[in-house]
């Protein structure tokens, strides 16, 4: 059932169907913050993965191996995240969720949705701005991270609760996803009937499954990238453009009668 609606030209039909759609969910990953700054994981020449390993920085064993790396790290991200503003996608999302059944649910750690008007039903690779201690779990407030790339590793704080190390908020490889964020995802996944994936490779699991689950539950996927992923032969749309084009464009086609 693949339909390729490349290159950019929006295709009538998939307006059409996204208009008839009665319960929606978004799902977004980094492709939806590029274009607001925020680098991809896993593009060729912006992927944060160019420059570090993701053993070192995003792991169980690389913040056994050196915490204050880590925690550097994700306290350049957090302030890179601070100083960029949502992009016209993330804009369009929230304005189209004031008259349309919308669930947004991300693998982004950023809060851009949440900061153009949009509430997220799930955070399901954590969040940058939801630090908590490694041993017992206490919050810890973030303090807005740094203003530049450090040079070096910064220890991370001391838990008030208990003295031990502050985590960064996000999932980690091989760590399990928020149960209940998770749970929330899957349900509406499997109870929409129109999905539509945006900037997302589609290769880290759990995660990935859920255009599979929502394919499965009978519901119309549609893939919002720029490039081919492993899910584009698999969905009844994939439209070759990003999401801060796309995403207005398509909202505005939707809504206009
Ligand atoms: N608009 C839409 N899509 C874009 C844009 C854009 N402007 N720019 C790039 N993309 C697409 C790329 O083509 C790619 O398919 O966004 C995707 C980004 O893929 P990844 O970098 O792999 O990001 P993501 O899929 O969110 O990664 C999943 O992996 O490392 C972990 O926890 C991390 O949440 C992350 C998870």
């Amino acid at each position: 059932m693949y339909r390729d609606a490349s290159p950019t030209p929006l295709d009538p039909a998939l307006v059409d169907a996204v208009r008839s759609a009665r319960n929606v969910v978004v799902f977004t990953g980094a492709g939806m913050s590029a274009e607001s700054g925020v680098p991809t994981f896993r593009d060729a020449q912006t992927g944060l993965w160019e420059r570090f390993s993701p053993e070192q920085l995003a792991s169980p064993d690389g913040w056994e191996h050196d915490r204050g790396l880590v925690w550097a790290w994700y306290q350049w991200r957090t302030g890179l995240v601070r100083r960029v503003q949502p992009n016209a996608g993330h804009r369009a999302l929230a304005a189209w969720a004031r008259d349309t059944e919308l669930t947004i649910l991300t693998q982004n750690v950023d809060d851009l949705h949440e900061r153009a008007g949009s509430t997220v039903a799930a955070h399901l690779h954590g969040s940058l701005l939801a630090p908590r201690c490694s041993t017992c779990a206490a919050p810890f407030p973030s303090d807005g991270g740094l203003d530049v790339e450090p040079s070096g590793p910064i220890p991370p704080p001391t838990c008030p609760v208990c003295g031990g190390d502050v985590r960064p908020g996000a999932v980690w490889f091989g760590e399990a996803l928020p149960s209940e964020a998770w749970d929330r995802a899957d349900r509406a996944a499997a109870a929409c009937d129109l999905m539509l994936v945006v900037g997302t490779s589609a290769v880290v699991y759990p995660a990935a499954a859920l255009p599979l689950r929502a394919l499965d539950s009978g519901a119309t996927v549609v893939e919002i990238n720029p490039q081919s992923t492993d899910l584009s032969a698999a969905v009844q749309y994939s439209w070759r453009t990003t999401a801060a084009v796309g995403l207005p464009a398509l909202v505005d086609a939707v809504q206009r009668r």
